[in-house]
């Protein structure tokens, strides 16, 4: 895999490669002297770490450090045991990390992105602070870029970077990937400063988003709210005058990786091991962050239903939910934890078979090792997001099952969803169909189980992290030249860089 990436690299003819993002993989404990790091846990750092760690280069980041005044830290090399690449560190003050980071992206962005509009915060405050940090990230990112650098900026805390980089004239490529999905044109209108976004976006050369659904979004809202000439086949946007390319490129996993750390022997007798502890039948395992966008409190709803209905189950079929710490202070996630563990802990009450639960929760991150040997232990994976932009955490459990067995339950708001052919859909919002759904994977026969894996396993194979990096660098190298349209669902022709949307299978 490293040995590709870089091949691939300098096929590109690209010398330097600068990342961007809010969250650095690590997170920086202490003062200058005896810096402790610890890797943070996202999707985006799952993909954007083993490019970083190939082809070498420098990820600007917010290490969570706080100053009395927001600045460019120092170069660190990373992983700290055998440094590969080097993180320059942003220390945000205690202002802007309320106001950028808890009130403008998380606070603002981040549920109107996910079409949580009634929980978005429009604060005039938090805009400045989050122009300010943009402008802390665009300056790093001229200290550490060459012209014959790759900049590439990720996901919704620095829409305007690009377009700042472009301002201070800049003459590099410059792409820009978006984790989240993108909304519809009546959400995303919402925004007092979607214009802005917008400009600072189009700063790029390349902008990646996971879907054709969100570029279809994406093309819409620029070509009503900027008037900019829009080309939906060619996936193009014509804009002062220069062409950006729009692409949709989900994000893959290394497949490889996961799969030899699944067969290694370590992770068998840690699986066996997790089995023996939770003692059921049936082990059903969720995965997540603790954010709402995850749909854990309406998936504990279903479990509840699905004990009630088939009191048979009750000390057959264990759940374990692990529910990893995030955005403990922002205002819309308080009271979520209390929320969940305060159904957890009624569901164990009323569904308890002697002194075995049925619901085993921790509030903590798996390190990588320990989550596929939980991967492997688990008959049944269960995603159930309200709203996803993608979800690895599904990808990975696919990958992981070795021996062809298991079933996925996900909802079709993942936007993984179009790609895993042969899960089984849900809709997290109905507990009846959540409990219906939930007794279909536990009681699959093996035959349909291995049936539907290999469907699953030759997507997420196919669409693997090797693919996404070189639809990327396809993109960059092409430009603004002819690309093939493709069609969506609706049948407007949109780019799909690649990767065309399909319908899924069963439900
Ligand atoms: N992850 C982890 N430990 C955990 C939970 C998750 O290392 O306890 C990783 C997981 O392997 C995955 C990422 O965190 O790569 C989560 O990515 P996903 O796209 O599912 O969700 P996000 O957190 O980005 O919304
Ligand atoms: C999602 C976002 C990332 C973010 C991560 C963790 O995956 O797309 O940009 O880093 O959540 O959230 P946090 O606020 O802790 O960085």
């Amino acid at each position: 895999m490293r040995k590709l990436l870089e091949f691939q690299v300098r096929q590109a003819g690209l010398k330097n490669l600068v990342v961007l993002s809010n969250r650095a993989p690590y997170v920086l404990q202490g003062g200058d002297g005896e810096i402790t790091a610890t890797r943070a846990v996202s999707g985006l750092v799952s993909a954007l770490e083993p490019v970083m760690t190939a082809c070498g280069g420098t990820w600007i980041g917010w290490g969570g450090r706080i100053a009395e005044q927001s600045r460019v830290g120092k170069r660190l090399p990373v992983p700290l045991e055998q440094a590969t690449y080097a993180l320059r560190e942003v220390i945000l003050s205690r202002e802007e990390y309320e106001q950028y980071y808890h009130g403008f992206a998380n606070d603002c962005l981040w549920p109107l992105f996910h079409c949580f509009i009634e929980k978005a915060v429009f604060d005039h405050h938090n805009w400045q602070s989050y122009v300010r940090v943009n402008r802390i990230f665009t300056e790093s990112a001229l200290m550490e870029a060459a012209e014959d650098a790759l900049v590439w900026v990720h996901d919704y805390h620095l829409t305007l970077v690009p377009g700042m980089l472009k301002n201070k004239g800049y003459g590099g490529k410059i792409a820009f990937f978006l984790h989240i999905p993108f909304p519809p044109r009546e959400i995303y209108s919402a925004l007092p400063w979607g214009g802005d976004i917008l400009q600072g976006l189009l700063g790029c050369d390349l902008l990646a988003f996971h879907l054709p659904g969100y570029v279809e979004n994406f093309l819409r809202v620029v070509e009503r709210l900027l008037k900019a000439e829009v080309d939906y086949a060619r996936g193009l946007i014509r804009w002062q005058n220069r062409n950006i390319l729009v692409r949709a490129l989900p994000i893959g996993i290394d497949y490889t990786k996961f799969e030899e750390l699944a067969r290694a022997e370590q992770t068998r007798r840690r699986a066996g091991q997790i089995r023996r502890e939770v003692g059921a039948r049936r082990l059903v395992l969720s995965v997540e962050r603790l954010d709402y966008t995850k749909g854990i409190i309406e998936k504990l709803r279903g479990i509840g239903e699905f004990f009630s209905r088939y009191p048979e189950y009750r000390n057959k079929v264990a759940f374990l939910q692990v529910a990893v710490p995030s955005r403990t202070e922002v205002r819309s996630y308080a009271g979520l934890r209390s929320k969940v563990e305060e159904m957890v802990g009624n569901i164990n009450g009323k569904f308890s078979s002697g002194w075995q639960v049925p619901v085993r929760y921790k509030f903590s991150a798996l390190d990588p090792a320990d989550l596929v040997a939980h991967y492997c232990a688990a008959d049944v994976m269960l995603v159930t997001p309200l709203r996803d932009g993608l979800n690895l955490v599904a990808k990975e459990y696919v990958a992981c099952r070795t021996g062809g067995d298991g079933a996925l339950v996900l909802s079709p708001f993942a936007g993984a969803a179009e790609q895993l052919k042969g899960c089984i859909l849900v809709n997290p919002y109905d507990r009846f169909e959540l409990a219906e759904k939930i007794k279909k994977a536990v009681d699959m026969p093996e035959k349909e189980q291995k049936a539907r894996m290999i469907l699953l396993q030759r997507s997420v194979r196919q669409y693997d992290l090797q693919w996404w990096w070189r639809g990327v660098l396809a993109g960059l190298a092409r430009g603004d030249a002819g690309t093939p349209p493709a069609k969506t669902s609706a049948g407007t022709r949109i780019a799909a860089g690649g990767f065309i949307a399909k319908q899924q299978p069963d439900g």
